[in-house]
């Protein structure tokens, strides 16, 4: 718990990510009663609102974003922690009046805006003497800068003003029950323990797809793209807890060291990337508001990787997220290596398999052989299908990401941010992407909405003889 009252004040609070995810978050926390009674909310905003009129204005929001049945009682809880301040970020003046002068207060501050205006923020809380009184610390959104530069120059500012133990970095994927839980299933299960490694492991793929296209964010994608958008962070993130050594404890020194030996150690073999074309009536991507007509961002990606860790040394690893394709779900697939020896060759066993499911769904699928019943001596393929959401939705509520994110964040618990070394890692493992594409002169291509991504993702399986596991393989009934 708290151990001094917390002012917790949202720079951005009129846009998207507040809206959308902020205050339904902070509104669920209330109904959990996880809110403490002194917890003051400011939500600052260049719209001129009240703070009636602000809650007005998210009360859609609330009823849609929760997921506990709207109640009027938890809204009149949580109505009052909420303050609207009016102002403008870049006005050193108007910090003045958030000043409260009370060194027995902590306050954590949410950078729920572009990463342009996160040193400015910073810069003037500080003149304004905001920091003199009190503790202070920072969560920040990705994308931590707008380039691998930029993130540095940046970091050095803000552990200066806050100091790195301050500054709670969000990756919501983090947040996620079933990342918690890759650790869980690979080192709690003697099983899978014993054959994390090359002897075993035929193949891991990670997929990150979407059917929704860029919605309203044109400027922003134009500028990161999908490797930015997704693969720096979630896919990295991802990969990371699937191949990390297992770390000394649950600590996020421990947890980090390990991601970072992992990021340490992964190198580009191939990188095929595309952009959704117009089909139907959906719009190409360049057609989309404030995307450049001839675009060359990628809203398609697709990896091979290898890794230097000798556990994992020639193991292909591939990963692919994409905007704009047949189906919405995020998961790793571990194939395993066929079964040696003669005494099953005849009976053709189908390759072991183990799904995790991330998101939306959520569980453990995994595929092995089983005699089929009957006279004759056949292999046949039997599924186990964990679904965690189905089991535990209506029971305990997993606690959604930004939910669990805030409450860590209220208790200074940082075991699910993320820290300098992975970003900075993060950020360098993206330009040497970016370098790959021009290096190698990869071309974008163009593919239609609604579909599996470009042809060239499935060619560069098909020459390893292998192909991407798709989503709905977890459907396929027993036989
Ligand atoms: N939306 C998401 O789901 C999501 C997820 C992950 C990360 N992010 C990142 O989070 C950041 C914010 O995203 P968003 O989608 O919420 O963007 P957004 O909808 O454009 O909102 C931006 C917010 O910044 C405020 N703002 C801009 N300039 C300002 C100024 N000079 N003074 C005061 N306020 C100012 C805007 O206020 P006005 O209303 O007055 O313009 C608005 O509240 C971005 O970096 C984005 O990449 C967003």
């Amino acid at each position: 718990m708290m151990n001094k009252p917390l002012v917790f004040t949202i720079f951005g609070s009129t846009g998207d990510l507040t809206y959308r995810k902020l205050l339904p978050a902070l509104y669920q926390l209330e109904t959990r009663h996880l809110l403490p009674e002194s917890l003051k909310i400011r939500c600052i905003g260049r719209k001129n609102l009240t703070s009636q009129t602000y809650l007005e204005s998210a009360l859609s929001w609330l009823q849609k974003g929760s997921r506990f049945p709207f109640e009027q009682e938890v809204y009149d809880r949580f109505s009052k922690h909420i303050t609207y301040i009016e102002m403008s970020i870049t006005e050193l003046n108007d910090y003045s009046q958030l000043n409260e002068k009370n060194k027995d207060i902590d306050h954590l501050y949410y950078f729920a805006v572009a990463p342009e205006f996160f040193e400015i923020i910073a810069n003037h809380l500080k003149d304004s003497g905001n920091l003199e009184y009190g503790s202070h610390g920072v969560i920040l959104e990705k994308p931590f800068g707008v380039d691998e530069n930029h993130a540095r120059y940046l970091n050095e500012r803000l552990s200066i003003i806050f100091g790195e133990d301050k500054i709670y970095r969000i990756d919501h994927y983090l947040g996620k029950e079933m990342i918690q839980n890759i650790l869980t299933i690979r080192f709690a299960n003697r099983l899978f323990e014993g054959i994390w490694n090359k002897d075993y492991i035929q193949e891991i793929q990670i997929t990150a797809s979407e059917t929704i296209g860029i919605e309203n964010r044109g400027a922003y994608y134009e500028q990161a793209g999908a490797i930015q958008d997704m693969v720096q962070n979630h896919l990295l993130q991802l990969l990371s807890y699937v191949l990390m050594d297992k770390p000394h404890d649950f600590s996020p020194r421990s947890i980090q060291s390990k991601q970072v030996d992992v990021l340490k150690g992964i190198k580009t073999k191939h990188l095929i990337l595309g952009q959704y074309d117009k089909t139907g009536d959906l719009l190409a991507y360049r057609e989309e508001a404030k995307v450049d007509h001839s675009s060359q961002t990628e809203t398609y990606v697709a990896l091979e990787l290898e890794v230097e860790d000798e556990r994992f040394k020639g193991v292909p690893i591939f990963l692919r997220t994409g905007k704009r394709l047949n189906q919405k779900a995020t998961y790793i697939s571990v194939i395993f290596k066929p079964v040696e020896g003669a005494l099953f060759e005849h009976l053709a066993p189908q390759q072991e398999m183990l799904i995790i499911k991330i998101a939306p769904d959520e569980g453990v699928y995994f595929r092995f052989n089983a005699k089929k019943p009957g006279l004759a001596q056949q292999v046949t393929p039997v599924m186990m299908d964990f679904c965690q959401s189905c089991i535990y939705e209506n029971r305990i509520n997993t606690p959604e990401a930004y939910e669990r994110l805030l409450n860590d964040a209220f208790n200074k618990d940082k075991t699910l941010f993320t820290n300098w070394n992975m970003v900075d890692l993060t950020w360098s493992f993206a330009s040497t992407l970016n370098q790959f594409r021009k290096d190698h002169n990869v071309k974008l291509e163009l593919y239609p909405s609604d579909g599996s991504g470009p042809k060239q993702a499935d060619d560069l399986l098909e020459e390893k003889g292998s192909s991407w596991i798709p989503a709905d393989i977890t459907d396929e009934a027993y036989t």
